[in-house]
Order: structure tokens, then sequence, then C-alpha cells
């Protein structure tokens, strides 16, 4: 079966596609048919070799999938042969070769998928969750948008602002919007009533006055990545504040 693995740290170049054998589930484990993959952040940080604990070179790399259990490990109850999961991510990004065409899953990990959600339903499955979140009392939604390259996908119109634009109209709760934010698309956001509230990340990491940079219009720093999750203080308290960074 073919896999995904990385023999060295780096972008997405350093992703090996290969043939490795099956493997066989161990205790609590199943064995899964990949179908979908999910691409998160955290294997690209595990990719690029930022994270804490770096695992062992050559790693396996996937967070996110849903594929159909085709073996099922010992002590497993609850799933049988022939079910369509999807695995939750609550396990380091190194453990299993989730970007591969089968791959080992915690059992504790999986949902089952029911028979009205069909692997492609990417969109219905993410309209269905939000409509049903309007019948608890939540404090907020935090939507984040979409960064990466929908063209010519059946997601193409969740691009830029259409992600806010799409999900507004079925939560009708606090809407906080969020990923690659700056002052004029915030405002932008809020005003055609896209958002009620903007959350910003990195711009938070980099810039310890950000508040004050926003309210006078002032430049950002940029993040650091070498410094992100590193030890010692670079990164953590070393970003220029205004005043300093204009002495
Ligand atoms: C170094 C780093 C660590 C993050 N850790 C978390 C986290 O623990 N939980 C979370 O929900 N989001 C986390 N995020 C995501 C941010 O909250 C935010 O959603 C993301 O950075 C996109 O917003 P931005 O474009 O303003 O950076 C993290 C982001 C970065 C860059």
């Amino acid at each position: 079966m073919r896999t995904v693995r990385i023999h060295s740290w780096g972008g997405p170049e350093v992703l090996r596609l290969e043939e490795r054998p099956p493997e066989v589930p161990g205790p609590g484990e199943v064995r899964l048919r990949i179908r979908a993959i999910g691409l998160n952040r955290t294997e690209a940080t595990l990719r690029s070799g930022r994270l804490p604990a770096r695992p062992p070179l050559p790693s396996k790399i996937g967070f996110e999938a849903a594929g159909e259990i085709d073996a099922l490990g010992t002590g497993v109850t609850g799933f049988a042969v022939g079910e369509r999961v999807a695995v939750i991510p609550a396990f380091n990004a190194a453990r299993y070769a989730l970007y591969g065409e089968q791959s080992l899953a915690p059992a504790r990990s999986l949902v089952r998928i029911p028979d009205s959600v069909r692997d492609e339903e990417t969109l219905p499955t993410a309209e269905y969750v939000i409509n049903r979140l309007n019948d608890y009392d939540l404090s907020h939604l935090l939507l984040m948008g979409t960064n990466t390259d929908v063209t010519g996908s059946p997601l193409e119109h969740l691009a830029g602002d259409g992600m806010f634009a799409h999900f507004r109209k079925l939560y009708q709760g606090t809407l906080i919007a969020n990923v690659e934010m700056d002052a004029r698309r915030a405002e932008r956001l809020i005003a055609d009533d896209l958002a009620d509230m903007i959350a910003f990340g990195r711009p938070y990491i980099a810039n310890p006055d950000l508040v004050e940079r926003l309210q006078s219009g002032a430049p950002l720093n940029d993040i650091d990545w070498p410094t992100v999750y590193a030890s010692g203080p670079a990164g953590y308290t070393d970003y220029p504040v205004l005043a300093r960074a204009a002495a």
C-alpha cells in the first residue's frame, strides 16, 4: 500500500510517497482503508520540524481522515469491519500514517459516519453541524476562513470572504471571523454584517501592542517562524513595540 512519509524536515517537497507493507492493528486499534484526509496546521508544523518533540525520522504523518475499517485489533468493541468512520485527531500527528491508502488508528478516536453522509460531502456536513449549533446556547462560533487555493473545486465560492458569507446565513448566534485578518478587512466584514467580531492569531503573537497598531494604522511585525514553539525568550518577549521600533 502507498503511504506518505517524511525523511527530513522542510516544506511540502519533503513528503515522499512510498510503498510499505500493510500494518497489523495492535490492541485498541483498527486498520482503515482511507477515503479522504484532512490537511491540518499540525502536520505542517510536524513536517517543517517545528514541533517541540520531534519524532525520529523517517516519520509517518497524518492527523485527520475518513475511511472504512478493514481490520480490528484485540479489545476493540463497538466497531465492525466495513464500517465508515472518521478519525478525531487526539494523538500525535506522527503516530499514524493517515496520509496513505491504509493506516492504523486508535478506536477511541473514531466516530461513525452516518449512512446519509457520503465521503465527498464536506460542505453539507459542515452546514449540518453549524445548523445544529443553533440549538445550543453558545457564546459564539469562531469561523476560520479558507487560506488555501480552492480554485476549480466545489468549494470555490468559499474563497476570500465567501466562507463568512456562506455560513453567516446558517448561524444565528455571534460569529467571530478569523484567519488572515487586517484592520481593513476586519472593518469591511463588520460593516457588511458578515461577522460580529474578528479574531487575530499570528498578529497577536508578533505584535505585543497589536491594538495600538490597529488603532493608529501602524504596520505590523510579521511572525518569526523559527522562534515559534522554540525554547528561550526569543519569539516570546522580543517582538518590538511601536515606541521601541521607532527609537
Ligand atoms: C503558533 C500558533 C499556535 C496556535 N495554537 C492554537 C491553539 O492551541 N488552539 C487554537 O484553537 N488555535 C491555535 N492557533 C490558531 C490561531 O488561533 C488562529 O486561528 C490562526 O493563527 C489563524 O488566525 P491568524 O490568521 O490571525 O493567525 C495557533 C496558531 C499559531 C500560529
